[in-house]
């Protein structure tokens, strides 16, 4: 067969495969398959600025993963940003767990990786971009007008970038039907996650909220992986000698 006969019937098994996919069974299922935490995250589609915040490997980047698709159902034909700290991370952490959530779900998509990584979802309404961006290079964000926007780890971003960045990236969020910022981090002290979620200020606004998982929440986890409530508490605390530190911590992670 030759070239071009292989790949028109390639673009023909691709075309059927996206006229096959049932976005709202998808929806549905990927629903079923979270803990209460994480439904909590991708369902509140109201708040304005959702924040996540919890140990490690209770789940942030899958819940990142499905309020990414969630989002992109909510405004096809729009676009998305899904920002890590740095530009390896969005290879490493995202692309990674991105990749396998599309394909578990069998979700069509293309994903493009030069100049910068971009993801298509085939979705029923029309296709719907997902940009992939580093945080602290947030100046490079220019000319994007997009309805939504899913930061990882952004209390490892320093402060004064991510307090500068955020109000900027803020005002990208200017198409689509649902326009959000959301969050998922695991607390780095006093950072951008107290100072959005959890300092006096903060908690007068009305425009934003924030749900705090456990690692033990997630039962995804290989047991060796999942420290009892306890002792999971004791490791962090422990590792920060100023106790007040380790009283916040234990604010913001514990349920
Ligand atoms: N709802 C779920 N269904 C299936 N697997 C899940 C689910 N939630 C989490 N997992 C799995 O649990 C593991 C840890 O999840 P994830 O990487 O999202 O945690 P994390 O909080 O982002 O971890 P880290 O602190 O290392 O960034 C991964 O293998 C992930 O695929
Ligand atoms: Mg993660």
């Amino acid at each position: 067969m030759s070239k071009i006969l292989k790949r028109l019937a390639q673009i023909e098994l691709n075309q059927t495969f996206i006229e096959a996919f049932d976005l709202p069974a998808t929806l549905i299922q990927i629903q079923a398959d979270l803990h209460p935490g994480q439904l909590d995250f991708v369902n509140d589609h109201t708040t304005q600025i959702l924040g996540v915040s919890a140990g490690y490997g209770a789940g942030k980047t899958r819940a990142l993963c499905a309020k990414a698709v969630s989002l992109a159902a909510a405004n096809q034909g729009f676009i998305g940003l899904v920002m890590e700290p740095t530009g390896p991370l969005i290879r490493d952490i995202w692309q990674n767990d991105f990749d396998d959530f599309l394909e578990s779900y069998s979700i069509p998509y293309t994903f493009r990786a030069s100049p910068l990584p971009e993801y298509v979802l085939h979705l029923p309404l029309g296709d719907t971009k997902i940009l992939c961006r580093s945080f602290e290079n947030w100046q490079r964000c220019i000319g994007i007008n997009a309805a939504w926007c899913l930061c990882d780890e952004l209390d490892t971003v320093m402060p004064a970038i991510a307090n500068k960045a955020f109000p900027k990236i803020l005002g990208r969020l200017r198409a689509g039907n649902i326009r959000q910022f959301a969050v998922a981090s695991t607390p780095e002290g006093f950072r951008w996650m107290f100072n959005t979620f959890a300092s006096e200020d903060a908690l007068t606004r009305t425009d934003r909220k924030l749900i705090k998982m456990r690692t033990q929440d997630n039962p995804h986890l290989p047991p060796f992986a999942r420290p009892s409530s306890i002792a999971a508490r004791r490791a962090v605390s422990n590792s920060v000698p100023c106790p007040f530190l380790a009283l916040l911590i234990h604010a913001l992670t514990a349920g």
